[in-house]
């Protein structure tokens, strides 16, 4: 019988390993982490690959997947895929949105109450053998406004979260609709940005969010003002948001995503008001199982019985070029 190859050049969840043996029609190559160079060349004989944020599907990538039908986002982002090309290509292209959005969630929190106690900079000054207090005086939140950017999934729980918390909500979002159970106060971005003490970005990255929270907007925060950005890195611009933190308009920042990643040698890096974490928002044990879960259910379904679930680029299957591939 000849197989149909799955290739999974990332860390694979177990859930997501089991969810793919019980199929004898599939072959399965997890070699884990691969370069860019070892992903073109195991992307050969691919007719599958399910991929996380670290790895990079452009065009370049695509080119060398000759065989490749369906590419498996284990997360909700698909902004490291080139839909478009897969598109042309009749490649389609599946997430697993809302998998980990409590997880995301929970980080986003979890970073708000690290930057407004200083928590990571308190923990290495008493490691280096200090006992600062006046130093770390922090901030509570009960009573402050939070200014959501986006109002899906992940936002919708960090407002749930927030106001658990005695915070009071208000969001700015275009395109997901009015609900009747709302946990927040739709606003135009400007009145947003002027009453938040607190502004989370919880959007895709695309062209039109591209620095959606830039300079101009920044500045339009008021003054002690915290940023938290654990959606994707790009959103927020990272040379507007140190100046702002240098020049004392704004108190801190919470970044797990960076412009680049990993943001070795950039100056976001260089700031103690700036709480870091490397892309840790969808990392808990519950999301990682339950993304890996579906999304190899997804490539399975799709795979085996042509079914479309969760993706991106239905149009790709109708593609000119989107004829069934060689095996
Ligand atoms: C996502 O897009 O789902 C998150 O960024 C988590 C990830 O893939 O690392």
């Amino acid at each position: 019988m000849n197989r149909l190859q799955v290739l999974i050049p990332t860390r694979a969840a177990p859930e997501m390993l089991q969810a793919l043996a019980a199929h004898d029609e599939l072959e399965i190559v997890a070699p884990g982490n691969l370069n860019v160079e070892q992903l073109h060349k195991a992307l050969a004989h691919a007719h599958a690959v399910i991929i996380r944020s670290n790895n990079l599907l452009d065009a370049a990538a695509l080119a060398q997947a000759p065989r490749l039908r369906v590419i498996g986002r284990a997360g909700s982002g698909v902004d490291n895929v080139d839909v478009q090309e897969a598109t042309r290509r009749g490649v389609v292209v599946l997430n697993t949105p809302g998998a980990n959005a409590r997880a995301t969630a929970e980080h986003t929190l979890a970073m708000l109450f690290a930057v407004s106690r200083h928590i990571p900079a308190a923990h290495d000054s008493l490691h280096a053998g200090t006992w600062e207090k006046a130093r770390f005086l922090g901030t509570e939140l009960r009573g402050k406004t939070m200014g959501l950017l986006g109002v899906g999934r992940v936002g919708r729980i960090v407002a749930q979260l927030a106001r658990g918390i005695g915070m009071q909500v208000v969001a700015y979002d275009p395109y997901v609709p009015p609900h009747a159970d709302d946990p927040f106060e739709r606003m135009d971005l400007p009145v947003l940005l002027s009453m938040s003490h607190v502004v989370s970005v919880h959007v895709p990255l695309n062209e039109q969010t591209q620095h959606l929270l830039g300079r101009a907007e920044l500045a339009q925060l008021p003054q002690g003002a915290v940023v938290l950005n654990c959606a994707r890195g790009g959103i927020v611009d990272e040379e507007a948001l140190c100046d702002a933190i240098e020049s004392g308009h704004l108190a801190g920042a919470a970044l797990d995503v960076f412009e680049e990643e990993p943001p070795f040698g950039r100056r976001v890096l260089r700031f103690p008001q700036i709480v870091t974490t490397p892309h840790l928002g969808g990392s808990t044990r519950e999301a990682q199982g339950e993304v890996g879960r579906r999304i190899a259910q997804q490539v399975v379904a799709y795979l085996l019985r042509g079914e479309l679930q969760h993706c991106v680029n239905p149009h790709a299957v109708s593609s000119p070029d989107g004829a069934p591939r060689g095996t």
